[in-house]
């Protein structure tokens, strides 16, 4: 039996799993920087978390939930998304009860039954963060920042942010009932999703990719005419915050993004490569009012951005193909079998306790064999023990860039590669 890989997911392996690896590492080191700190939830959760956070009139919940019925009877869904699981959580735990804003960072796989294409998985991993309990636009302005200096720091020249404000709930029952009004003579003429957008949430036509539909977006209302002057308030001291700050952004008026916690301000992050290449947004959120409260908790504002970590790695090599570490090895201990090879197990044991990196072989092959693999390996010594080396207590050291071999004593092997690693990285 030949089992296939299932569609929309991957196997990571080698380079592109440790630049995976590493991307992870980078947000939750400059996450922390920002005092956020790590939450993890399950995978699983009740498909009526889903349904009322996430929203009934998003594509997400519609039609790109993994549900099935478990061994109870109980309706379960893969997570499309984390946001609604930390809400969870933190009413499951009483969070709120502690000090606020409560900063979590999370990084996880997540679920959507979307149709496969470049930079679009049916699981795939998100990096995001959550600030929740206060609000303030001070903290809406520094998670986007976050984000933005995220990339920045990941690699990317420059970084598209494309922000809006959905306004109050006012705003938008203002701006809904205009949109209803200018769609209608349209609606039968709309791409079918838009004719169910109409009627569940009028506001989610503006994110519609037809061609054909788009044309008669062009000329919909706008949200700016429809705010409260305290959304118009609000959204323009978050800008004032980004222009103080020297970040670029395009204000863009249908942004509204695809799911339904949303308010006030909205944004997503871009990247086109010198090649052209766009796999959409790299990562996306915004400010939301009622999560907590819909899920069972206290009425409290938040924000947060998620980030799609495939889309990222994607792109950075894009940009850079050796952007990131490779997987590499310290020392490569080479030994000529028999008895050398308990020996080189023992040796690369203890170097190993030294924080070393390091691999060797247990298969019989001869010195320029195992000198070879090593090469392969992005090894940067050969440690040569035979039976002479091991009666005299010093080894054969090959640096294997240079190929220049020099002989080290047992008792300042430690310090010789402290030293000449330190080199290498420092020239590599
Ligand atoms: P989202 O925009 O749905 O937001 O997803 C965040 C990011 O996940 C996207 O910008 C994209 O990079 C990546 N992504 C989405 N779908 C796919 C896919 N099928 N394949 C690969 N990558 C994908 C959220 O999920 C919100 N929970 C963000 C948030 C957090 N808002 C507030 N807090």
């Amino acid at each position: 039996m030949n089992y296939q890989i299932q569609r929309g997911t991957y196997d990571a392996y080698g380079d592109d799993a440790m630049n995976m690896k590493k991307i992870e590492e980078t947000l939750s080191a400059i996450a922390l920087t920002y005092g956020y700190v790590p939450i993890h939830i399950p995978t699983y959760e009740q498909t009526e978390l889903f349904t009322r956070s996430v929203g009934e009139s998003s594509d997400i919940v519609n039609k790109e939930m993994f549900s099935f019925v478990d061994k109870g009877g109980r309706n379960i869904s893969l997570r499309p998304e984390m946001t609604a699981g930390v809400m969870r959580a933190i009413v499951t735990n009483k969070l709120y009860a502690q000090d606020l804003p409560l900063k979590f960072f999370y990084c996880g796989n997540v679920f959507r039954y979307e149709r496969p294409q470049a930079g679009r998985y049916r699981e795939f991993t998100q990096f995001g963060v959550e600030c929740v309990g206060v609000s303030s636009y001070y903290l809406d302005a520094e998670a986007i920042m976050l984000g933005y200096n995220s990339l920045l720091m990941l690699g990317f020249p420059k970084v598209i942010l494309k922000i809006n404000t959905i306004g109050d709930s006012l705003s938008r029952e203002n701006y809904k009932a205009a949109l209803k009004e200018y769609f209608k003579p349209y609606k039968n003429t709309m791409c079918e999703d838009c004719q169910r957008r109409y009627d569940t949430n009028v506001l989610r036509i503006l994110d519609c990719k037809s061609e054909e539909d788009q044309k008669i977006i062009a000329n919909a209302p706008k949200i700016e005419n429809y705010l409260t002057d305290s959304a118009k308030e609000y959204f323009q001291k978050i800008i004032k915050i980004l222009d103080e700050c020297q970040i670029e952004y395009e204000i863009d008026p249908n942004l509204v993004r695809g799911l339904d916690y949303y308010s006030q301000v909205v944004f997503e992050y871009h990247f086109v490569s010198d090649q052209g290449v766009n796999l959409g947004a790299l990562g996306g959120g915004g400010h939301y009012d009622n999560l907590l409260h819909d899920v069972g908790g206290p009425s409290l504002s938040s924000v947060g951005l998620a980030f799609g970590l495939e889309r990222i790695n994607t792109l950075l090599k894009e940009i850079d193909p050796d952007c990131y570490e490779k997987t590499t090895v310290d020392i490569f201990v080479v030994h000529m079998g028999n008895e050398t090879i308990e020996h080189a197990f023992y040796l690369a044991s203890s170097l190993r306790n030294e924080g070393f990196t390091v691999d060797l072989t247990y298969e019989n092959k001869n010195i320029g064999a195992q000198l070879k693999l090593a090469t392969r390996k992005k090894a940067s010594f050969a440690l040569i023990v035979g039976e002479n080396e091991i009666k005299e207590h010093t080894y054969g050291v090959k640096n294997l860039l240079t190929q220049e071999q020099v002989n080290v004593a047992y008792e300042d092997l430690v310090d010789y590669f402290d030293e000449h690693l330190m080199e290498e990285h420092h020239e590599g």
